[in-house]
């Protein structure tokens, strides 16, 4: 396990962020988080029934083509029961080979019943336990660089060769870029995707932009040459015309898009980054960036950062690393405050945009306090929430009723589910769920 002791008390919370000169918002107002918030698209009002959100959590336990089975009923059944007003659903490919893993969910025409069913089966859990409606986002996803539509085999598709991306994951330097062609007609899958999203009833649809999949490479395509590289204006032309192309051609489903703006990846192939120094972040660009996809009309954000292949300790700080992944040496209370920062510098540049932010699982049962003081203090409007959703998925329930969560029931940031994910099997809690998932 880590070097670095799980935290305690809210007071052993305050001393540890004071000592390393630290800052994250504590609220015991714990009624921020029951409030309702409501957003206008197209005219149309959408409101959440409190400020929990499900984030995206991959679960590979999809049928032969790409359909969500009984396994994934059962999880966005105990994700609806929780409580949280939002479900942001997966990572759902556009296209075969744009799939990270062979089970990875996949809309098409002959799996969109089940993702209607499940939309369905989801709204009315909640519905049956809360009396409130819920919103429905789901995640549109090409894995890019980490493409592995088939068991055992990386197909990876790039846009840009990395000076570091590349060696860490055994790309030659002659590997073939994916082309201008070749992007505009992905465009028209993620087009056609939104389409099939729409008939099943989801509320809004993500154009994924975030942790090193393909449309987070393009933002930091730096040295591409043609219309997707360059300039910010290229870099950012993909994800802002799709954005475009999908707000006018499905005008029933809202946009959005879980964007990284920080991918904590060296400049020129990072998003985000200071120029010198990778390390820290600089958010110019990303800040612009919203403020054009505002202007499209997006009207939620969700907010993150880091690569969790190459840097989970920025995307999901843990107790324990990855299996096989390069174990770095930082204490995970900086991860949190650097993630929940930086959600806070977005927010607070376009406060009456609602965002969300991730990453505070490592808190374990200090995550109540946190989660009202975020929401409190103006940090992200919404709060989500990933590997507790698989681990407790009634926390939501939990901090609203009584402030707290159950220290026997919370993640431990164990990385199991990330290590599941490696090893290709439906991922899951294999500590507080070990009945159905189980690390091979
Ligand atoms: C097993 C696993 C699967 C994930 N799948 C997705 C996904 O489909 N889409 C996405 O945007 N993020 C995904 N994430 C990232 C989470 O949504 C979340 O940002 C991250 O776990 C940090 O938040 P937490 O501390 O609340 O867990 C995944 C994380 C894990 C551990």
């Amino acid at each position: 396990m880590s070097t670095f002791p799980f935290l305690k008390s809210y007071d052993e919370l305050q001393s540890e962020l004071t000592r390393l000169g630290l800052e994250i918002p504590l609220s015991d107002d714990f009624s921020v988080l029951a409030e309702p918030l409501t957003f206008c698209y197209r005219k149309k009002t959408v409101t959440l029934p409190n400020r929990f959100v499900v984030q995206p959590m991959e679960g590979f336990d999809s049928g032969q083509n790409g359909e969500p089975t009984e396994l994934s009923f059962r999880r966005y059944e105990r994700f609806a029961g929780g409580g949280a007003g939002l479900l942001w659903f997966e990572a759902t490919a556009v296209l075969p080979n744009a799939r990270s893993n062979s089970q990875q969910f996949w809309l098409n025409e002959k799996s969109a019943d089940r993702f209607a069913a499940l939309e369905e089966k989801s709204r009315s859990v909640a519905k049956k336990r809360f009396g409130h409606d819920i919103i429905s986002v789901l995640q549109l996803t090409h894995s890019g660089r980490y493409s592995k539509p088939i068991r055992g085999v990386r197909a990876p598709v790039i846009v840009q060769h990395s000076g570091v991306l590349d060696a860490a994951h055994q790309i030659p330097s002659d590997y073939p870029l994916m082309t201008d062609d070749e992007l505009d007609q992905l465009q028209d899958a993620y087009v056609a995707a939104a389409k099939w999203a729409a008939k099943c009833g989801f509320d809004g649809v993500d154009i994924k932009s975030c942790h090193g999949y393909l449309l987070n490479e393009l933002l930091g395509a730096y040295t591409r040459e043609g219309k997707y590289g360059g300039s910010f204006e290229n870099r950012t032309r993909f994800l802002r015309e799709t954005l475009t192309r999908v707000r006018d051609e499905v005008p029933s489903v809202f946009v959005t898009s879980r964007l990284n703006v920080y991918d904590a990846v060296k400049y020129p192939w990072g998003f985000g980054v200071d120029r010198d120094d990778y390390r820290k972040w600089d958010l110019t660009e990303p800040k612009q960036l919203v403020t054009l996809l505002r202007e499209i009309g997006v009207p939620l954000l969700d907010v993150t950062i880091g690569n969790p292949y190459f840097n989970p300790h920025f995307n999901r700080p843990y107790a324990k690393p990855i299996r096989g992944a390069v174990a770095y040496n930082e204490n995970p209370l900086i991860g949190v405050a650097r993630f929940v920062n930086i959600v806070k510098e977005i927010q607070q540049s376009q406060p009456d945009l609602p965002m969300i932010g991730a990453g505070t699982a490592w808190l374990r049962d200090l995550v109540p306090k946190v989660a009202a003081g975020i929401v409190k203090n103006g940090w992200a409007s919404l709060f989500g929430q990933g590997r507790n959703s698989f681990a407790y998925p009634d926390s939501p329930y939990d901090i609203l009723n009584q402030g707290k969560m159950n220290l026997k029931q919370v993640c431990m940031a164990c990385s199991g589910c990330t290590d599941l994910m490696r090893a290709e099997s439906p991922t899951g809690c294999v500590l507080r769920d070990r009945d159905y998932y189980r690390i091979p």
